[in-house]
This record gives C-alpha cells, sequence and structure tokens, in this order.
C-alpha cells in the first residue's frame, strides 16, 4: 500500500526508502517446522515499486549474518520472484547506534532536488526501541509502523520505578513515574500522542491490536502517517486492514496456514465485506502469492 500510494501521480514524491530497524532473521518458525517470511522479505517481494534503498537494521551478530544470506539468495534466485531493491543493506548492530547511519546515508543517497520519503518499521520485541531514535528518523519525512508491546513489555513495567528511570525512559524518551498515569491504556494512549508530535502537521496514528489467542498476551502495530488534505484512500486502506487483522486471533493462525499450503479456498474469505476502500491499494504484486508455499523458504 506504502509503495502504491507513494509511487502514484498525486504523490509529492520521488524516491522511497525502508527502514527495518529491528529486522529479524529474513524468516521465523511456526511450532510445526513451517516457515513464515519476515518483514524484511515480506516489503521487497510486496512492494509495487521498488525502493531506492532498503535498510536492515540487525543487533544479533547471527541473526544479522542469516538475514543477508536469505536476501542475497532471494534477491538473486529468480525462483523465489522477490524483486530487488536498487540498493539495500543489512546494518548488524545496536539499533539506536546504527539509526544514525542510516538517516546520514539517506541523505548522501537522495538524488539532487528529489523529495523524499521514508517507511520506518520498529518491530519491537520488547522496549528496543528508544524515543530519540524515533525522533532522529522523523526529522526525515516517514511513515512509522511500530509494535507497541503495551502487554508485556511495557504493561508489566510500568508499576516498576527502576524500571522508569531506566528502560521506560529511554522508550518513552521522559520518566513518567510522576506523570498521574495509572493503567496500561494510559500508557498506550501517551506513547501514541508522543508519535503524533512526531509530525509537523495533521497526522493520524492508527493502533491495532493483534491477539494471540492466549490470555494476557496482545500488543498494538501503531501506523502513523500524515493526513493529506485530498486524500488517497491510504488512511482508509490503513483503517480496513485495522479491522480484518482485529478479527483474527491466534487460533485462526492454524485457517491461514491451510490457506497458505492450498488447502482453503483464498485469503479473501477472511477479509472484512463491504469496506467502503480503494481495493487497488490492497493488493500487491501478487496478492494471495506472496508466500507460495511455507516449505520453499525453510
Ligand atoms: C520482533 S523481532 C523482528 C522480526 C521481524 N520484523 C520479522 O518480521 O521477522 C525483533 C528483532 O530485533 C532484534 N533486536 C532487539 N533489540 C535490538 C537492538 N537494540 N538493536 C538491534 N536489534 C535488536 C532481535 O534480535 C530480533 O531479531
Amino acid at each position: 500500500m506504502y509503495t502504491k500510494v507513494m509511487s502514484g501521480e498525486n504523490s509529492p514524491f520521488d524516491e522511497f526508502y525502508y527502514v527495518d530497524a529491528l529486522a529479524g532473521t529474513g524468516l521465523s518458525e511456526y511450532e510445526n517446522g513451517d516457515c513464515f517470511l519476515g518483514s524484511p522479505i515480506l516489503a521487497s517481494k510486496s512492494a509495487a515499486e521498488p525502493f531506492k534503498k532498503m535498510y536492515f537494521i540487525e543487533g544479533d551478530t547471527n541473526n544479522a549474518e542469516a538475514l543477508e544470506a536469505r536476501l542475497e539468495l532471494a534477491f538473486n534466485d529468480s525462483y523465489f520472484d522477490v524483486q530487488e531493491p536498487e540498493d539495500w543493506e543489512v546494518l548488524p548492530g545496536d539499533t539506536n547506534e546504527r539509526i544514525d547511519d542510516v538517516v546520514t546515508d539517506i541523505w548522501r543517497q537522495r538524488s539532487p532536488g528529489a523529495k523524499f520519503h521514508t517507511l520506518t518499521f520498529v518491530d519491537n520485541q520488547a522496549m528496543d526501541f528508544d524515543w530519540v531514535s524515533m525522533e532522529k528518523m522523523a526529522e526525515l519525512s516517514t511513515d512509522f509502523l511500530v509494535t507497541y508491546q503495551g502487554a508485556q513489555a511495557v504493561g508489566m513495567n510500568i508499576n516498576i520505578e527502576a524500571t522508569h528511570r531506566g528502560k521506560l525512559k529511554d522508550h518513552f524518551g521522559r520518566n513518567l513515574w510522576d506523570h498521574g498515569l495509572e493503567t496500561r491504556e494510559d500508557y498506550k494512549q501517551t506513547y501514541i500522542k508522543q508519535m503524533r508530535s512526531l509530525f509537523n502537521s495533521d497526522s493520524i496514528q492508527i493502533p491495532t491490536k493483534i491477539y494471540s489467542g492466549r490470555k494476557s498476551y496482545d500488543y498494538d502495530v501503531v501506523y502513523g502517517t500524515r493526513e493529506t488534505k485530498n486524500g488517497s484512500g491510504y488512511v482508509d486502506a490503513v483503517k480496513y486492514v485495522k479491522e480484518f487483522v482485529e478479527n483474527f486471533d491466534g487460533r485462526d493462525v492454524e485457517d491461514m496456514i491451510e490457506v497458505i499450503n492450498g488447502n482453503q479456498s483464498v485469503m479473501e474469505d477472511f477479509l472484512p465485506k463491504n469496506a467502503e476502500i480503494d481495493e487497488s491499494l490492497l493488493g500487491g504484486n501478487n496478492k494471495d502469492e506472496d508466500q507460495r508455499s511455507l516449505t520453499d523458504w525453510c
């Protein structure tokens, strides 16, 4: 959706970049051994237009090496049908340190006079990405897609004063101990409000709740973007995806695996009906075929 809107004729931007601030290994494994594409490969595979450059930051050395090898394979073996961006780089190391290199490099890569835009994906496992890093990315024009761990990482620490002086402070950019916030929801709303403050003009933050199906394990994925006056249909499409995802939980994963393995009709059966959105934004390059079979990637 992002690359479609950014490369569309109404877009004021000439170039777009992708930053995966917590990139992982390129794959994740389901408990039965099936493998799923991770965000670096999915983002490359489903981009309607290739990014000018994609940055993948990963702190674990083994993960970073695995990711680099998988991307090399995915981009160079036509069997996998993943389009290679104009340029890409895996940056091993702490994301809160490497983010400076990314920002500097985007300025360097930019074609003279080009207006550029960035999609920043921050897939926090815990409170990994510091607020100061969010601010650094926000100095570029960027949309954010942020995993906010409101139940586990943040939620489990809100009553611990020491964490307020440590990791919680880094994550929110300030010590919230004496701010009268009581519930997990208060903290989530504060984070979302802070995300809004990163944009110079009107912006919209769309939190999407992800239910695992297990007790007390859920999180939000917050999409932050500027609201455009003429409306690209983009925000409506993001809200539509929110509805789709929120109707889903861990118990539905088995059904989805059946779909991906070709044993059950089609992905569209899961979509909410009668949504008034621009459907062309939802189809990727290859609709249901982003992952052809789970064994392809193992
Ligand atoms: C939730 S996983 C990412 C999954 C990935 N987005 C995907 O779709 O497959 C988070 C990743 O961030 C890495 N990580 C955690 N803290 C980090 C840090 N401070 N700097 C860099 N990487 C970090 C972990 O090693 C892990 O691979």
